[in-house]
């Protein structure tokens, strides 16, 4: 399917670093992905992605969770930050909330998420470390849609890196993140090229397939296909 003639506007949610973030904003910037950024909205003051938004003059705000008596009321405050600018597609990229039903219902189809593990293994936190104590010798990371189970949406897209015995945190988190640079623009790109969409029934299509099990992006299949 062709690429819609105006760019998918879509909001960014960070809680920190920001290099997917930087990776969706480069791609943007070599027209490899057709959308607008029309928003970044951290929960968190001090990430640094917010200062990555603003050197790429893309409007960036903070929504404090801190401030919120609850759970409840930070996603409403969170929503009405979305809904100012009308995406069609809401990014988590290092967004460290878990997120009400509600929320994730409002937004269903229209929220991805990438998470640093080959899902469903390592959901949650510590997934590098986990990956090192398991034995386990691939590791990788996932791009999938949000649904209200936690790092448990379908999954549409992965990159597998191997796990060598010297390996240690750093060296493993090092490795994997290098490939979910190469993966969110792609899994972002066909979204917003409408070849990508979750069904009514729960599962994601793909070109008009549906994925019983995630694409594997190799290392030989470049940066966006
Ligand atoms: C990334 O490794 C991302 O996969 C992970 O946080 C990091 C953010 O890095 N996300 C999660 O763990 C979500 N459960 P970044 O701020 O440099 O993009």
């Amino acid at each position: 399917m062709n690429a819609p003639a105006s760019p998918l506007p879509i909001v960014i949610l960070i809680s920190g670093r920001g290099s997917n973030l930087q990776s969706i904003i480069d791609a943007v910037a070599s027209d490899m992905l057709p959308v607008e950024i029309r928003a970044v909205i951290s929960n968190r003051p001090v990430a640094e992605g917010l200062q990555r938004a603003t050197q790429a003059g893309i409007p960036a705000t903070v929504i404090d969770h801190s401030l919120y008596s609850d759970r409840a009321k930070f996603d409403q405050a969170l929503r009405e930050g979305i809904e100012r600018w009308q995406p069609g597609l809401i990014v988590l990229a290092g967004f460290m909330r878990i997120l009400t039903a509600g929320f994730v219902h409002h937004y269903q189809g229209r929220m991805l998420n990438i998470h640093p593990s080959l899902l469903p293994d390592f959901p949650g936190l510590r997934t590098h470390q986990r990956a090192l104590e398991s034995g386990c010798k691939q590791h990788g990371a996932s791009i999938h849609f949000v649904t209200a189970a936690v790092d448990g949406g379908p999954v549409v897209l992965q990159a597998r890196v191997p796990v060598y015995q010297q390996d240690t945190v750093t060296t493993l988190a090092t490795r994997v993140l290098e490939q979910e640079h190469r993966l969110y623009p792609l899994a972002i790109r066909w979204f917003a090229e409408q070849r990508l969409r979750l069904d009514s029934t729960g599962h994601a299509v793909l070109d008009d397939k549906v994925l019983t099990e995630p694409v594997i992006l190799t290392p030989e299949s470049g940066t966006l296909c």
